[in-house]
């Protein structure tokens, strides 16, 4: 069993470290070898040979079709292969897709019903220039799933396997996304394409009258780098991010959408490995936020910017009724700090408004959504204690409160940050001393409300539930949690640079009544397929 958790294939560099075989240097080449030195910007490709901005058509992903529907649980099969494709017009590139689509198709799941995803694993041994191999753990981020099927970053599909992951879908609606978190190489593996969304419905949620169906559309937005070949670029900034000179939305550069004139239900998934966004619609125009991560907000707020980390997602609705057809409105990108810029970073995509006939019904926004979700009612006073989560820099690693996953695998998973107690509420503090960085921080498991940033209120648009908090400099950060579950489950840095390098560690949720489920105790297994 030693191959699923990977540590006798993989040195540990802290061990290494300890040994004091290698200088510094010697350790920094594996990651040296990822961005090909110095020279890598050398070798993006020429901003002329790339498309101009809003000239490419929008598309949406595919969604997902289940292969069988049985006893009440939806089954779906999800193939995990290359794909060569063109992002830029006139190159091909090689990606990492889920079913042949990148991004991958979305999943629509409805509240109550139980699904089964068969994740396969026909990625090749070896990742063709970057060398490591493409194993794979699937995680459904916003779910409340079991250790299992959580996507635990060592609980490993190499090539060759297979595994069923089991989803509840007892949540409320919400807008999730599953993506990739084989450890220490979930940025590679997102970056080639292995991210998608999953939409969780309610069908009592259908009264609220929002829009649906063609005007619900999933907004996937990633950058990417290109070689002259047009394959895909890693540029590494010193593990502190990777980032992008284009701005991709659903996998297409800057594309422009046709919409109709009504409203409009955006779910903006911020998908970058590192790029933060400060977006905003070019016209001056407020977005109507409804939902964060982990739902609907109790009520609307209409905002004008939305400071937009990675993992976090969005829901917003746009009206277009207003607008002449022919009127074009740009979603623009102010950036945050921290983030490297290129000339057309600022630019993300293009609405242009069309007279075509649409559909008038839910094309509202009711000033009520979601008043009753306990995330957003439960009384601070029922925290039973604080945690702190210090995020620093430390020996050349990111860590959270001086502990990395690799101190976690070193302790053969049983280490952990912090045990609450099932069924209880905790106040958890993310501080971040450091200047130079921010950190969006993810807990799996828990739905959260944030309480304050360095003592003040929230900003408005994130007074909903939530899942991933970004923690900027100098920031201290509270939020509330309760505890349902049980088990271990992992925290990191969405900046998946920083989770990789080694910014992640775990806390377990401990149920005095149950023993916690192992996350190794549905491991992948080999291919052929039994019959789903
Ligand atoms: Cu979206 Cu642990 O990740
Ligand atoms: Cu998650
Ligand atoms: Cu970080």
């Amino acid at each position: 069993m030693a191959d699923r958790v990977g540590r006798p294939a993989f040195l540990s560099r802290r061990d290494v470290v300890r040994a004091g075989v290698f200088t510094g240097a010697a350790l920094a080449l594996p990651l040296q070898r990822w961005a090909s030195g110095q020279s890598s910007t050398s070798r993006r490709i020429g901003e002329a040979k790339l498309p101009a901005p809003y000239s490419v058509p929008f598309v949406r992903p595919p969604v997902s079709t289940p292969v069988r529907v049985a006893d009440g649980v939806e089954y779906h099969r999800i193939v995990m292969a290359p794909l060569q494709t063109e992002v830029l017009p006139g190159y091909r590139t090689t990606l990492y897709a889920y079913n042949g689509s990148v991004p991958g198709p979305t999943i629509r799941a409805t509240r109550g019903t139980p699904i089964v995803a068969r994740f396969i694993n026909r990625l090749p041994l070896m990742h063709a220039t970057l060398k490591y191999e493409p194993y794979t753990s699937v995680h459904l981020h916003g779910g409340a799933s079991l250790p299992q099927y959580d996507g635990y970053a060592s609980d490993i599909t190499r090539p060759g396997q297979y595994k069923d992951y089991r989803w509840e879908n007892k949540e409320r609606s919400r807008t999730l996304w599953y993506h990739d978190h084989g450890f220490h190489h979930t940025a590679q593996n997102v970056y080639m394409g292995l991210a998608a969304q999953y939409h969780l419905l309610d069908p009592n949620d259908a009264a609220l009258g929002l829009p649906t169906g063609d005007y619900d559309v999933p907004l996937v937005i990633t950058d990417a780098m290109f070689e002259r070949s047009g394959e895909l670029l890693f540029s590494l900034e010193n593990e502190k991010g990777l980032w992008g000179d284009v701005v991709l939305v659903n996998g297409r550069p800057w594309p422009v959408m046709r919409v109709a004139r009504r409203k409009y239900r955006f779910r903006v998934l911020n998908g970058c490995v590192s790029r933060s966004f400060h977006w905003f619609l070019d016209n001056g125009a407020d977005v109507t936020v409804i939902g964060t991560d982990a739902g609907l907000m109790p009520s609307p707020v209409r905002t004008r910017r939305i400071r937009h980390t990675n993992g976090e997602r969005y829901d917003v609705v746009i009206d277009f009724a207003a607008y002449p057809a022919g009127t074009r409105i740009a979603m623009r990108n102010a950036s945050l700090k921290y983030n490297d810029d290129y000339t057309h970073t600022d630019k993300i995509m293009m609405f242009e408004v069309v007279d075509d006939a649409f559909d008038p019904s839910n094309n509202s926004v009711p000033d009520v959504l979601a008043p009753d979700n306990p995330v957003m009612t439960t009384p601070v006073s029922r925290s039973v204690r604080t945690r702190n989560f210090r995020t620093e820099r430390q020996g050349g690693e990111w860590t959270v409160n001086g502990n990395t996953w690799q101190d976690v695998i070193d302790s053969g998973f049983r280490f952990t940050e912090a045990r609450p107690v099932h069924g209880t509420t905790e106040i958890w503090e993310y501080q971040n001393n450091s200047g130079g960085w921010a950190h969006p921080m993810h807990a799996h498991l828990i739905d959260v409300r944030i309480l304050s940033r360095n003592g003040r209120p929230p900003y408005p648009y994130e007074v909903g539930p939530k899942d991933t908090i970004n923690v900027g400099e100098n920031e201290v950060v509270r939020v509330l949690a309760t505890f349902d579950g049980c088990g271990k489950y992992m925290i990191h840095c969405h900046n998946t640079m920083h989770e990789d390098h080694d910014m992640m560690t775990q806390f377990e949720v401990v149920d005095p009544a149950h023993a916690a489920p192992d996350p190794f105790s549905a491991p992948a297994v080999p291919l052929p397929e039994l019959p789903l």
